[in-house]
Formats: C-alpha cells, structure tokens, sequence
C-alpha cells in the first residue's frame, strides 16, 4: 500500500510540478536572466537615443529603376549627442506585449520554433543591422502583405539603427492559428498576425490598414484620422438620427446576418438602421458614400466583428457617437485598452434586438453620459492610437521579441532585400498613392514611449474581472427593463 502510494507520487509530481511551471510561465515576470541569453543583444534599449543628424535619402525611382538595387548608404546614419529622451510612458495596452511574448520568457526562441511558424506563414520578414530582407511563401489576400512590409519598412526609417537583428514569420489571413496546449511543454512556434483570441498565442500586429487599404480607397491612418477628427464636428451630437447605424458586408458572417434581422421594418423598430456595403458598385461610384469621415450622421454606431476582428473597428470608435459593441471573440493590438461602459457599450450577441433598443433608449434618455462614451472612445483613438504610438508599439513588440532570441538570424539565398525603393517605384495607382501618404519622411526627434510594466497576476485579474462585472451590469439592467417593458399591458 505505502509503495504504491509512493509510485503514485513519484509518478504525479512531476507532472504537477511541470504544469506549475508552464502556469508559472506564463503570468510571471521573467527574471534579467532568461532574456539576457540572446546572441544579438539589442544594441539601444534602455539609454537615451540620439537624433540622426543626417536627414533620409530622397526617394529615387529613376536611380533603383535603372539598377534594380536598394540604396546601400540608406542606413548609415550618424549620430549627434543631442538627447533625446522619452517623457512619455506608453499606452496601457502596451502591456499585452509583456503577456504575448511570455509563452517564450523561460525557453527563448529558436531557430527551431521560428521554422514551425512556417506552416501557415505568408512571409518570413528578416532584419538584419537595420536592412530588411523577405522571403514570399504565399501572396496574401489584396495587398495586407505588401502594406505591412511597408508599415515595416516606415518604422525602420522612424527609428534608424534602433531595430535589432530578427526573424519573424507572419500569417496574413484573418484567424489566429497557434493553439494553446494545455498539456505542450514545448514552446509554441512564434507567429505574428493582426488578431487573436483567448484560445490561442499568435502575436498581433498592427493590421495592413494603417498604412491604407488601396482595394477599398481607405486612405493611410494619419490622415484618415485627421478627416475623421474633422469629421465629427460636422453635425453636433444631438442633431444625429437618434437610431444604432451600422454599414457593412453582412454575408462574411452568420452573427453579422443575425445582426439585419433588427434592421427597422413596417411591423418593428428596434432603433437600428443596418445597410449592407456593396463595394462593387461604390467602387464604380467613386467610394462617395463610403466616406468614413462622413458616416458620423447617427447617435450610435454598431461594432460587430466579421469572419474574425474588423478593421472597422477603429473607425467606428473614431466617431464620439457612442459605439454598440457586439460581444467580442477576437482581439488585436490596441482593443485590450478598450473598457466596457466607458469607451463603449457592450452588446448581448444572443440577443442583438433586444439589446440595441434597451441601449439606444437608455442613451437617448442619458445624453450627457451616452455622450460620454462617446468621447472617451474617440479620445482613446484620437491620443492612443495615433500613428506615432502605432510605430511605438512595434517598435517595442519587436525590440521585445528580438531579446527572446537564441540565435544570429540570417538570410537564405531565397530572401530579397526590400526597401521603400523596391516597394514604390513598382507600385501603381492607389497603392502607389498611399505609400507616397504614408512615407515616414524623416526619424523621429523623440524617443519611443516608455513601456509600461507587466501586470502582475493578481491585477491583472482584477482588471479582467472589472470589465466582466460593468457587462454583467448592463445585462441585469436590459433584462430589468425588457421585464418591465413586457409587463406594461
Ligand atoms: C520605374 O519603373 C516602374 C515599373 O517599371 C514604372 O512604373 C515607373 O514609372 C518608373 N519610374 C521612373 C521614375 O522611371
Ligand atoms: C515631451 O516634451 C516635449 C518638449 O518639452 C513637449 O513638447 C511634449 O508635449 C512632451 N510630450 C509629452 C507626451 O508629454
Ligand atoms: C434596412 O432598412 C432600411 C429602411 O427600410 C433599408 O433602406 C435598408 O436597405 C435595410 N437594410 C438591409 C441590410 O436590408
């Protein structure tokens, strides 16, 4: 009896301990000592950085035209003394980095892990002393690749020399593939793309849209964001249709299709107003009524994600009429900083009708606070998701991920090397356009944010919890209301 008693012990403990350990991997800060192994420690992190003192080359089509070549002088930048610290810390949702990267805070990255990220990988971006070099597996859908690699290639050109040597696999398509296992003692592959949701552990990126949407005339973020600023004091909050608008493609999901079944009707009116895009025919029209910066003509707008994330949604947020947010399944980069009830309110999926007329009343009858709301979700994108936090937030996602790698990257014969020559001067119509736009034109004079701490576990909870509970709140009073709405006779 003892004996087996001790076999079982000896046989469980183990188990026990390592799955202590992959818990303990993952919500505890590493120790200085697990990131400190990497061959290719990155050169500036910690101390202040100094302002190049040469401006960027010009752009020369006709010069990469006749040699085909990128520019070998672009990188050499040479340094002045001038200081140039960060007096700002990051955005809250800079700390997710801490959380995304921490499947690899114990074991590092290999070569090893970075090749199984291949599978499903569009490209395989390398950096290497600040040039990039790509490897195409697989063209992605429209142009998402292309203007990522550009977004990259812009960051690069923000923040000379400051980029350490990498590799990375990225995954363009819209659903996030790297299951978390729970029983895995093997680091999981590290792959990027523009999503992810509690199920799995691919790292997010800013999406292609930053940088613009050439397909759908969605022009680059920095302007865009002007336009929409712009585009809210266009008619003031109290004379917008006092209904939820939502304008998209109601066929790339069943929760979408759902959603029109509240669309306003001769037998009802759940205070919604839903159109369904048609980009064929706008795109003959001359995307005139697809003007983003004009869609701010209701008190509400519905959020409600498509195959995966929606882009839109920053758009959406963008414009102070409070968002009608349908319970989300997937995140990407900046929504983690989003909170319930004060950047947005939250919608029941399971219940959408019922749900948008209990918020649409209660915002028509609490106006101030309903546009509330709404100002602080466009605060949010307006201060935090500006385009200098956009290239901050991959700088330091990258500079983090760098300092978790266990081997010199370097290229194979099959990559070639990418700069903004090679991009543009091959580039045509829209997409040429909105490469020109968004051309980082010279380094930043400041330093990237500060990045805040990790959460530690318990806070990190609590905040998770917080957000449940504001849900959970609204929840009981819809279900308050509908009870005494039916009971009226
Ligand atoms: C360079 O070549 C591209 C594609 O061949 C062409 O579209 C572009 O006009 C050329 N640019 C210049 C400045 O010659
Ligand atoms: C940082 O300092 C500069 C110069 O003093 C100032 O113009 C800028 O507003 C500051 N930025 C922040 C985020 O405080
Ligand atoms: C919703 O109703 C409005 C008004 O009747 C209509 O114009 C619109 O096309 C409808 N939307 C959809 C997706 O059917």
């Amino acid at each position: 009896m003892k004996s087996l008693l001790r076999s079982a012990v000896i046989l469980v403990l183990p188990v026990v301990l390592i799955v202590g350990a992959l818990i303990y991997a993952r919500f505890v800060e590493t120790p200085d000592i697990f990131s400190k192994v990497s061959s290719t420690e990155p050169v500036l992190t910690t101390k202040a950085y100094e302002i190049p003192t040469k401006p960027l080359n010009p752009i020369d089509c006709n010069g990469y035209n006749l040699s085909k070549k990128c520019p070998t002088n672009n990188p050499e930048i040479s340094f002045s003394n001038q200081d140039r610290s960060s007096n700002s810390t990051c955005p809250d949702y800079f700390r997710w980095i801490h959380e995304d990267l921490r499947p690899w805070a114990h074991t590092g990255i290999t070569q090893e892990m970075v090749e199984k990220a291949k599978a499903t990988a569009n490209f395989k971006l390398v950096i290497l002393k600040g040039k990039v070099y790509l490897e195409t597996y697989e063209k992605a859908f429209q142009t998402r690749d292309t203007f990522t690699l550009w977004g990259i290639l812009q960051l690069l050109r923000r923040y000379p020399g400051m980029l350490p040597d990498l590799e990375l696999m990225f995954d363009c398509v819209d659903w996030p593939v790297v299951l978390i296992d729970q029983n895995n003692v093997v680091a999981p592959p590290p792959l990027f793309r523009y999503c992810g949701n509690d199920l799995t552990l691919d790292i997010v990126f800013p999406d292609w849209s930053f940088w613009g949407w050439a397909e759908v005339n969605v022009k680059p973020w920095e302007i865009l964001l002007g336009e929409l600023k712009e585009g809210n004091k266009r008619i003031s909050w109290d004379k917008r249709e006092p209904y939820a608008y939502w304008k998209g493609n109601p066929t790339v999901a069943e929760t979408r299709q759902n959603l029109m079944t509240c669309n306003v009707s001769d037998k009802q009116d759940w205070n919604a107003r839903l159109y369904s895009q048609d980009w064929g025919r706008e795109s003959q029209e001359g995307y005139k009524k697809s003007d983003l910066a004009r869609q701010c003509t209701h008190r509400y707008k519905v959020y409600i994600e498509g195959s995966a994330w929606s882009v839109s949604e920053k758009y959406i947020l963008a414009c102070d009429s409070p968002t009608l947010l349908v319970k989300p399944h997937y995140y990407d980069f900046f929504t983690r900083g989003l909170i319930p009830v004060h950047h947005y309110w939250p919608i029941n999926e399971d219940d959408k009708c019922k749900s948008i007329k209990f918020a649409v009343d209660w915002g028509n009858s609490h106006t101030e606070k309903a546009q509330n709301i709404g100002k602080a979700a466009s605060d949010f994108i307006q201060q935090e998701l500006k385009m200098d936090y956009v290239y901050d937030y991959m700088f330091h996602l990258l500079n983090s991920y760098a300092k978790l790698f266990r081997y010199q990257p370097s290229i194979s014969d099959k990559a070639v090397e990418l700069c903004v020559e090679s991009m543009v001067c091959n580039a045509q119509g829209l997409e040429n356009k909105f490469m020109i736009e968004s051309l980082v034109k010279s380094p930043s004079n400041t330093n990237p944010c500060t990045m805040p701490p990790p959460y530690d576990p318990p806070s990190l909870e609590a905040q998770i919890r917080r957000k449940q509970n504001a849900i959970q709140r609204i929840e009981s009073r819809e279900k308050s209301y509908w009870e005494k709405q039916n009971a009226k006779p």
